[in-house]
């Protein structure tokens, strides 16, 4: 799967550990930044991981934040994007197969280097179960 990942400074440490188990699941990953600890803004870091989705440069995003809240905030204004911001493997789950959501959304300072790495493994290998759902996401979008 091609993914694009991205994350301000608040969420870097986290992105560094969710690109190694990326790398190691076998995707093609694209890292947008940033690049280190210096204090960033995280719009524009949310903006380059959805115009690659959109552009159909990438399958999927992952940003990461402090919170993961002002990432998130910053993804659903796209249109196409639907970010969700997920604390734990069911919301993981929930999120593809409900909502199908193309943008996950993790905040360092929230959620352990450990239960991260499950969210993402949870949710890049769960479908989406259609049905009513595929209406009620066409509802606003
Ligand atoms: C940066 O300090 C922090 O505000 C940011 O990473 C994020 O949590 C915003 O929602």
């Amino acid at each position: 799967m091609k993914i694009a990942i991205g994350s301000d400074h608040g969420g870097f440490a986290l992105k560094e550990v969710i690109l190694t188990l990326l790398q190691e699941l076998d995707h093609d990953v694209e890292d947008v930044g940033c690049f280190g600890h210096d204090s960033v803004d995280y719009p524009g870091f949310a903006d380059l991981v959805c115009e690659k989705i959109s552009q159909g440069a990438a399958d999927k995003g992952i940003l990461i934040c402090g919170t993961g809240i002002g990432m998130s905030m910053a993804a659903n204004k796209h249109k196409g994007i639907r970010a969700a911001l997920c604390c734990d493997q069911y919301t993981a789950r929930m999120s593809r197969e409900h909502n199908d959501a193309n943008v996950l959304c993790i905040g360092e300072r929230v959620t352990g280097p450990g239960v991260a790495e499950e969210i993402v493994r949870t949710w890049l290998s769960t479908p989406f179960v259609g049905g009513r759902h595929q209406r009620r996401i066409e509802l606003f979008s």
